[in-house]
């Protein structure tokens, strides 16, 4: 072979970056973007996204949970088409993945909620906006023609939840998620450390030390509009004080009837891990629950979702829409999770460490992993569709 020939066998030079973000070049996984995102964030900001409720029990078996299920896959079943489309509260997803809410995402990347709603729209997939959005909700749909889900932390004064609520309809939101596993303000100590007090950071000269090592996030943050959460600055400044109105621990089954009555969309029951509770869910009208810990950042200790999936599934999967999420990071992952029953899966952290890599390109790249992962998890699996995709697939290594 001649010199020159040899050339033809090789590429030569670096593949084109992930929507041509050079810092996306050498991430291939969530994790390897929630190490990108690591690097980027100062610590306060970073406390608040990884962390979870005091000793962070729940937050490691969230993963532990899923990597004590291992996978049956079946053989010779034709998959040379995998169909990861779903149907989820009347709507054809190309995948099974919904944006979680999360409050605050402008600390993550100065675009927060706007990137992460164009983002899912180029996706096709469900993006939820959290109460504690630091985005106007009408300005995200203005944003984006994609599907909205609203998320609603419920006030102490329910005439500010109904209003709410009601500008969430007027907006244009499809669904209105209602969480109900945060009745009281959770100990999450990472955020007392790093002098995390939402919405805004604590200025001491260790928060000032700290943003001073990240110049890129305090740039961002200093030059961007103040932080706040804007969907409730009609009940004035909010205030750490003000946030404790809002979880005052007296949502109760009589809320969900007004609630209901207001929204006249599908409701979901976000956080529910008991049977029993769905059962009451599902006989209330709700149309679906997501079977939720709050990715472990509520009560510490409480089961990990995919040990009480199968319960609540089998309890309600006949008559409601059965949605999990808290330690999603892998296409496996969802496969188990469908396996156990559920419609589709949220997703939480997995976007955040893409929104704090690279704002909307970071979350975008973080759908098309996962998306990926799961189309190959389920050729692998020898499942062509999600309807494919059953119980037996799963099974836990310690029973
Ligand atoms: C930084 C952060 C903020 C969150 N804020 C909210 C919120 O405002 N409302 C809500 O219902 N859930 C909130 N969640 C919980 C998520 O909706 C979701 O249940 C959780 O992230 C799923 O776990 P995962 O992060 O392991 O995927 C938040 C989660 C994170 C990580």
């Amino acid at each position: 072979m001649k010199p020159s020939e040899m050339w033809q066998l090789v590429h030569v030079g670096r593949p084109a970056p992930p929507y041509g973000v050079r810092a996306l070049a050498r991430c291939y996984s969530i994790e390897d973007l929630a190490r990108l995102a690591r690097r980027r964030l100062p610590a306060g900001a970073l406390g608040y996204l990884d962390g979870g409720g005091e000793d962070e029990w729940t937050l490691r078996r969230n993963r532990g949970a899923f990597a004590e299920l291992e996978i049956l896959p079946r053989v010779l079943a034709d998959v040379s088409t995998v169909d990861t489309t779903a149907s989820v509260l009347g709507a054809t997803l190309p995948v099974p993945i919904v944006l979680a809410p999360v409050g605050a995402p402008r600390l993550f990347h100065h675009e927060g909620e706007l990137a992460a709603a164009r983002a899912a729209r180029g996706a096709g997939i469900p993006y939820g906006i959290s109460t504690l959005s630091t985005q106007p909700l009408e300005a995200v749909a203005a944003a984006t023609d994609g599907p909205l889900w609203f998320q609603l932390y419920a006030w102490g004064d329910r005439g500010l939840s109904k209003e709410l609520v009601q500008r969430a309809h007027a907006a244009g939101y499809r669904a209105l998620l209602v969480t109900v596993d945060s009745t009281v303000r959770s100990h999450r100590e990472r955020e007392l450390r790093h002098g995390i007090v939402l919405p805004t950071p604590n200025l001491t000269p260790r928060t000032v030390l700290d943003g001073a090592r990240h110049p890129r996030w305090a740039w961002r943050f200093l030059t961007s509009s103040a932080l706040g959460f804007p969907n409730l600055s009609m009940s004035g400044p909010i205030s750490h004080t003000r946030l404790s109105d809002m979880f005052d621990g007296s949502l109760t089954w009589e809320d969900l009837r007004w609630i209901r009555e207001v929204w006249p969309g599908p409701v979901v029951l976000k956080g529910v891990l008991r049977a029993g509770d769905a059962k009451r869910a599902a006989d209330e009208g709700v149309a679906g629950v997501v079977v939720s810990n709050h990715g472990g950042r509520e009560l510490d200790h409480s089961a990990a979702t995919v040990d009480v999936l199968p319960e609540v599934v089998d309890a309600v999967g006949d008559r409601i829409e059965v949605f999990v999420d808290s330690g999603i990071r892998r296409g496996t992952d969802i496969l188990a999770a469908l396996a156990l029953g559920a419609r589709a899966v949220l997703v939480g952290r997995a976007y955040l460490y893409g929104l704090a890599a690279a704002g909307e390109p970071g979350v975008r790249y973080a759908i098309d992993i996962l998306s990926e992962e799961l189309r190959v998890a389920m050729a692998l699996s020898g499942v062509a569709t999600i309807a494919d995709v059953g119980r037996d697939l799963v099974r836990r290594i310690r029973p």
